[in-house]
């Protein structure tokens, strides 16, 4: 037996086919399914246990040689036979598929270029923060639910490092690192602990904006906002804000624009009241201001805070948050123009 594979060894490796098909015939004359080396291993069976070890080793050994002369070969020949190459040169190049840039990318990008036209600059930072930037300095009461395991990733024991659940720590170190006047705008990915579903995520995307200066007013950030909202949705869209609370700022609102899709006739995405809700603002609460040594006396501010994929689902009609985190280029596809 080990003669036999000694032998199929020496004729493989003296293989010197003339050309593609001359390869194929030895392929088929020793790795078919009948071929020699196949044989072998049929007839591996009647090898005493005490050599089978030895005699299996060889065998694959073998097998593997001669598929790699074949490959060998099969390179060399295909790439200098002029006669096995068929170009037809009148024929269309390969179609390459184009990628296109994620919609939460779009999205964020004109958010961002919308700002920056009004002196707004993007600041980033880290998504791993502490107690103290996420929550203490924002005027979160010890004791608020927002710090429960309910919404918060926390990473260590004892609950002071945790996942951002806002971008707002950005702005507590933006206000820390300089002086006013800031005009900061913080794109980022966010962590809450909720369950995934089509209209909530553990991770998802936000862009918040901030605005410290002397003699800040609501009416500033009102029209900073319906600016915004008319660039982002059309000329004719309208704005509507409702008193609402944040820690962090005082007074604060929840900003609706008009429905897009109905007209503010009611439809099912606006849920029959016209209306649809955006983003949260206010005023920077002066116990913010104290935290990061901004006397609040002296200077005023407002903030706001969007989900970026909020604003892709209204302006594209996409109903399931899901769709965003899947990558399924049948979906991604669609963006590729936009
Ligand atoms: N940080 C708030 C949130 O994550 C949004 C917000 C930002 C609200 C700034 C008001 C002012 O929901």
């Amino acid at each position: 037996m080990i003669e036999k594979i000694n032998k199929l060894l020496e004729e493989v490796e003296s293989f010197a086919p003339a050309d593609i098909k001359e390869l194929e015939s030895l392929r088929i004359e020793y790795l078919s399914k009948k071929g020699k080396i196949s044989v072998l291993f049929n007839d591996f069976r009647n090898v005493p246990p005490e050599q089978k070890k030895e005699v299996g080793e060889k065998i694959n050994k073998l097998k593997q040689k001669a598929a790699e002369k074949i490959n060998i070969l099969k390179e060399q020949l295909s790439g200098s036979s002029d006669e096995n190459i068929d170009i037809d040169l009148s024929r269309p190049g390969a179609k390459f598929d184009m990628g296109s840039r994620h919609p939460l990318s779009i999205i964020r990008n004109e958010i961002i270029e919308i700002f920056n036209r009004i002196g707004f600059i993007v600041t980033e930072d880290r998504e791993i923060e502490d107690d103290a930037h996420n929550f203490g300095k924002l005027n979160f009461p010890e004791n608020h639910p927002a710090r429960d395991m309910q919404d918060t990733f926390f990473i260590t024991p004892d609950m002071n490092i945790l996942l951002r659940t806002h971008t707002s720590s950005v702005q507590i170190r933006e206000m820390e690192a300089s002086k006013p006047p800031i005009r900061s705008l913080s794109p980022g990915r966010v962590y809450r602990n909720e369950a995934i579903c089509a209209r909530a995520h553990c991770l998802f995307h936000q862009v918040e904006g901030l605005y410290v200066d002397t003699g800040v007013s609501f009416a500033d950030m009102k029209q900073t906002l319906m600016f915004f909202a008319k660039e982002m949705f059309g000329e004719k869209t309208e704005i509507r804000l409702r008193p609402s609370f944040f820690p962090f700022t005082e007074p604060s609102a929840e900003m609706d624009v008009s429905c897009t899709l109905c007209g503010c006739k009611g439809c099912a995405v606006c849920k029959h009241t016209g209306w649809l809700e955006i983003m949260g603002c206010g005023m920077v609460d002066p116990n913010v201001l104290k935290a990061v040594n901004i006397d609040p006396k002296k200077y005023s501010g407002y903030a706001f805070g969007m989900g970026i994929e909020r604003i892709a689902m209204l302006k594209y009609g996409i109903k399931d948050l899901r769709m965003f985190f899947e990558n399924d280029v049948r979906f991604l596809n669609q963006f590729a123009k936009i």
